[in-house]
């Protein structure tokens, strides 16, 4: 037995302590951290009770006993039925071969939410003028206004209402939890004190559906005596502007609250205070709140002490309680919006118009917080946020987008004062400052950035500091995307545009924990994916969307967007192996192939009609986007790009991505035992295969659409292996041919590097990493990027900056291929039970660390040069073993640990596999050393 086998990193549906939880059989994992090599855990066993120390609970809830079982994720809870409203704590240990077991792990815990039934509260409206629709997309156009600007009319906004209520608790308190959510989003406040951390609850889902509720422990809140309570509800998603064409009121006119504080007391009563027709209503300082516009505050108006018990509200109005069904509320899932860090000022300068711009350093999602020393009355200050410069050095807006101002507004209450938005949030690295008396001191503005509160896994360093931020760049640009739903850009639109997704998903599952926030993000595609298995391109599918589909584009899906159906859940089980997951999306991916197959089935032209294998391919003819944004296909005038390609450039796109789809389908319904399915998927993919061959290969052996992204999509998606080293070539000869440079969108530059890597040109993959000329990453960070922008040539090479998103998941996908093949680090076998450690260094590094903490614990690669030699320093966590692949490498050459390897004892089976050595190892840390020759490749000289 081990004597250093630690039990950690305890997690309850993937996450840390949730609250609230709302599932029936909830599944449990656990981390074991060990330096010996080899461990593998023979059993378990798992308590779970009520008392914060559930080892010793004398009546435990449930007790797995001893299970014999290598398994530490997704344990299913099989205890009897979990009681509402309650806290349970749970504990587990392991043995690992030997009697002993370890010692019990530190205890962790889940809470219930409440049953449906367990509502008391109704949902309460306050008197308000109902929310003022903005004009619609096809309005817009109607008029003939330009779609894509627009100033706010702030006229048409309303302030965020306030509602309070008193109540009394008495003494013997032993906890207290509130139970809230809002049509609209929400703050709380009890005596005056902010309830929780949440940031822009309840956030956006597909809320006619799923309408999540959160829950707060208020214990240290409440007093023994009169008490109040006070929420601000804002327009947020419900009601406020969404998207590119800042369209409202997606989800109604009306804002409204629903809450229920419960008390609990020593002697066992529950106490509920609950919205009811006692509560009150008012505006105060918040003259508006929009996600999109910004937020106003008046704080002369402010309603000081509105939360305390002995405010009087005397002048406010009383609500009424509405006969809103509940059935759609649900507890949160998935981790909550949260403010996650905080950055200082860097830099301020004047402006020509007496403003001043404050730069924080990184482009981000968030917010400032400012303290205004001695303001007099009634001064007003407006901020202005803003993600790159202009070429003078002042406010740039690069949004395009109707009502997207982006700019917040203080009206001094004098004396000393802090404004800190919380109903809004911006995308920005510069505020811009006018009215303020002087410049503010940079002490005294930080920058605050919220995101889904996702545990960050990976990191990477590396011997060039440019790719250092490269990582950086990649993970505040996911960051900033993740507020909740999986969004495109945090500025033009945020929106959860599916493409996107399905191209960045696999890279954001290796930086962040995404298991939760994916669960709640495919819980609202099911809902909205049509009946006929359209998967809409924007989920949730906001009003404005909607209008946008069928009003402009007339379509409401594009290849490769709707295909996130099946790659989503795909890539999260590759990640975390969760296949409760897996089983609840694959009737919504077997409904999108459905669709798919219809829709290629439309597109068949009478000549296919003779050929069964022609007939089962999509052609270019429905609507497309294409590998959106390669940068030889996009147009730029005056700043504004058209991304449309046409189907020429495209015209593989649709039949490569249904392939690619139809392929997952068959591991999925594989990984699902629906073996008939499994058979009928890859009977239909080998049919598109050799459709693909008599469509799309010429009788040369090329691709009829020649150019990079065909080649690189058609490697990624194995469509024709036979001819893969004859597609790689070409391959290079393009990227020669475009002087060495890339030429590829938001679809092709995920699997650029990676196929290049795979097929023997990783040289040229390094290179086309290292270069700072156009276009390529180094040149957005040779031009200021702090995050990952939508367009190659976001910024021109003077330094004049385009119309366009500086924050854009698509071209971050780079991140994945630092963790897959820079560091060499991805999974054989779902949540890295089985892990492939295969480094690939390239000319232009020297070294590379990759770290990332997978399901299973922290999997650790390091290789370096050292003169000829090349070092591998591989970690790797108790229940995992891996195949280590040492490119360049003989055999009778590596030293383990300083002896040679073979024969070492500590490693299972090593082969020579051509120009590198396959590895076998359990877990633990392993430092291999080996002379590195030259790769027989493409590449002219890979390695040292
Ligand atoms: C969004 C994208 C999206 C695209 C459709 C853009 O406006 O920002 O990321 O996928 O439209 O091509």
């Amino acid at each position: 037995m081990p004597s250093d086998l630690v039990v950690d990193y305890l997690t309850v549906e993937y996450q840390s302590n949730p609250m609230p939880l709302d599932v029936d059989r909830p599944r449990f994992g656990w981390q074991i951290v060990s330096a010996v090599r080899g461990v593998r855990q023979a059993a378990y066993e798992l308590r779970v009770g009520t008392s914060p120390d559930p080892q010793k609970d004398a009546d435990p809830v449930w007790t797995s006993g001893r299970v014999d079982s290598d398994s530490s994720i997704g344990i299913v809870y099989a205890g009897p039925d979990l009681a509402p409203r309650t806290r349970y704590y749970w504990t587990v240990r392991v043995w690992a071969g030997g009697d002993e077991s370890s010692t019990w792990a530190d205890p962790a815990w889940w809470e219930t939410g409440l049953r449906l039934a367990d509502w008391q509260a109704r949902w309460i409206e306050p008197v308000q003028r109902p929310a003022q629709p903005e004009p619609s997309v096809r309005e817009i156009i109607g008029t003939g206004a330009d779609m894509l600007s627009g100033a706010a009319r702030h006229d048409m906004l309303n302030p965020p209402q306030q509602m309070r209520k008193t109540f009394t608790a008495r003494a013997g308190l032993t906890d207290a939890r509130l139970y809230a959510s809002a049509h609209g989003i929400y703050t709380a406040e009890i005596n005056g004190a902010r309830v929780g951390d949440l940031e822009l609850a309840p956030e956006t889902t597909a809320y006619p559906d799923f309408l999540m509720y959160q829950a707060y422990d208020v214990t240290d809140l409440i007093v023994a005596g009169d008490n109040a309570i006070g929420f601000i509800v804002a327009d947020g998603w419900w009601a406020g502007r969404l998207g590119m064409f800042g369209t409202s009121v997606s989800y109604g006119d009306r804002l409204a609250l629903i809450a229920q504080l419960e008390l609990r007391y020593a002697d066992g009563s529950l106490e509920v205070v609950a919205t009811d027709g006692s509560f009150r209503s008012s505006t105060g300082a918040i003259r508006y709140a929009d996600l999109l516009i910004g937020e106003k505050h008046d704080a002369r108006l402010d309603q000081i002490g509105w939360t305390t018990a002995d405010f009087d509200d005397i002048s406010w109005t009383s609500v009424t309680v509405t006969d809103t069904a509940l059935d759609k509320l649900r507890a949160q899932v998935g981790e909550p919006v949260r403010a996650v860090c905080e950055l200082p000022c860097l830099a301020t300068h004047p402006t020509s118009d007496q403003g001043q711009i404050v730069d924080f350093g990184q482009v981000i999602a968030g917010r400032i917080r400012v303290d205004f020393a001695d303001l007099p009355a009634g001064t007003e200050v407006r901020i202005q946020h803003c993600s790159v410069l202009g070429p003078n050095g002042d406010y740039f807006d690069s949004i395009n987008g109707r009502n997207n101002e982006n700019t917040d507004v203080y009206i001094a209450r004098g004396g000393r004062e802090t404004f800190e938005p919380r109903l809004t949030y911006h995308p920005f690295r510069y505020v811009k400052i006018t009215g303020h008396p002087g410049p503010v001191a940079p002490a005294a503005i930080h920058a605050v950035a919220i995101s889904s509160d996702l545990v960050s896994d990976f990191t990477f360093h590396t011997s060039d500091h440019r790719i250092e931020q490269l990582h950086s760049s990649v993970l505040w640009t996911l960051r900033d995307n993740s507020v909740s739903i999986p969004t495109d850009n945090p500025d033009r639109e945020r929106a959860g545009w599916t493409g996107d997704l399905a191209v960045t998903v696999a890279t954001s599952a290796l930086y962040f924990g995404i298991n939760g926030f994916m669960t709640r993000y495919l819980a609202n595609l099911r809902i909205e994916q049509f009946d006929d298995g359209t998967v809409p391109m924007v989920i949730p599918f906001f009003k404005g969307y909607r209008e946008l589909t069928s009003d402009i584009l007339h379509a409401s899906s594009s290849p490769a967007w709707g295909d996130v159906a099946v790659i989503a859940p795909w890539e999260v089980y590759q990640a975390y192996g969760d296949q409760r997951l897996l089983e609840q999306s694959y009737e919504s991916g077997r409904m999108f192939h459905e669709y798919a197959r219809r829709t290629a089935a439309g597109t068949v032209t009478e000549a296919d009609r003779a050929d069964d294998d022609l007939a089962a391919i999509w052609r270019a003819s429905t609507f497309l986007f294409g590998d959106w944004l390669a940068p030889s296909t996009t147009e730029i005038v005056d700043g504004f790009y058209n991304g449309f390609a046409g189907p020429g450039a495209n015209e593989l796109i649709p039949t490569l991505y249904y392939l690619h789809s139809t392929d997952i389908l068959v591991d999925l319904a594989r990984v699902l035992g629906r073996t008939e399915d499994e058979t009928r998927y890859r009977d239909i993919a080998a049919q598109v295969r050799r459709g693909f061959r008599k469509a799309f290969i010429d009788s040369d052996g090329w691709l009829t659409a020649d150019t990079q992204s065909s080649y690189v999509l058609a490697l990624a998606f194995r469509a024709a292996p036979e001819l893969d080293d004859r597609f790689a070539d070409r391959l290079r000869a393009l990227i020669e041919a475009n002087n060495g440079l890339l030429d590829t969108g938001f679809l092709a530059t995920a699997f650029l590097l990676p196929v290049l890597s795979e097929h023997g040109l990783n040289d040229l993959a390094y290179s086309i990493l290292l270069t700072d000329r156009y276009p390529s990453w180094l040149y957005m960070l040779g031009h200021g990027a702090t995050t990952i922008w939508e367009m190659w040539r976001g910024v021109e090479a003077d330094g004049t900056p385009n119309r366009a998103s500086y924050a854009q998941p698509g071209l971050s996908t780079v991140g994945l291929w630092l963790g897959r093949y820079a560091a060499g680090i991805r999974p054989l076998e779902p949540g890295y039970r089985r892990i492939l450690i295969h480094p690939r260094p390239g000319t232009g590094l020297d070294w590379v660390d990759g770290r990332y903490r997978s399901v299973r614990g922290e999997i650790t690669v390091r290789w370096e040069r050292r003169d000829t030699d090349l070092l591998v320093a591989v970690r790797i966590p108790p229940n995992t073993t891996a195949s280590v692949v040492l490119d360049g490498a003989r055999l009778d050459e590596i030293l383990l640990d300083g002896a040679l390897l073979t024969g070492h004892r500590d490693v299972g089976a090593a082969a020579q596999d051509g120009d590198r050595v396959c590895v076998e190892i359990g877990s633990g840390a392993y430092d291999f050393r080996y002379p590195m020759h030259h790769l027989t490749s493409r590449d002219p000289g890979t390695g040292s």
